[in-house]
């Protein structure tokens, strides 16, 4: 069985000469790789010791890219910070739901 790291772990690394991120449940250690990284180490300093997920796939890294984070590897984040689904979001229409086609303004701010 893989390593399991907590959250709180992680947020300890959050220097950029100790620096790990979260990307889908699994934690990688890039610290080295932060002077390599084509999208600047700026950018990985920006999420050192937290979820980058959702950062990582905003940019929409190359398929070499998922692959290159095999090799920084450290460990799954442990079940106890997975956040559930609730099954009240799994109903139909929530997971039909597509925020790119919502409207970009709420009625309400306007
Ligand atoms: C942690 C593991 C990461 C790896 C292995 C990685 C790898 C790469 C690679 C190989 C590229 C070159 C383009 C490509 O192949 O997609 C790239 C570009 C880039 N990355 Fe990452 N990346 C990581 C994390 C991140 C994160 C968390 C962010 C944002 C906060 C980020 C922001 C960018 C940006 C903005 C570029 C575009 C650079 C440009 O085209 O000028 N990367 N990354």
């Amino acid at each position: 069985m893989s390593k399991e790291i907590r959250l709180a772990t992680v947020k300890q690394h959050n220097k950029p000469t100790d620096l790990w991120v979260v990307i889908d449940n699994k934690v990688y250690d890039v610290t080295k790789f932060r002077l390599e990284h084509p999208g600047g180490e700026d950018t990985l300093v920006d999420v050192a010791g937290r979820d980058a997920t959702k950062d990582f796939n905003d940019v929409g890294h190359s398929s070499e890219a998922r692959e290159m984070l095999k090799k920084y590897y450290i460990g799954d984040l442990d079940a106890a910070d997975i956040p559930k689904k609730s099954p009240i979001s799994a109903t139909p229409t929530e997971a039909s739901y597509d925020p790119a086609a919502a409207p970009k303004q709420c009625c309400i701010l306007n």
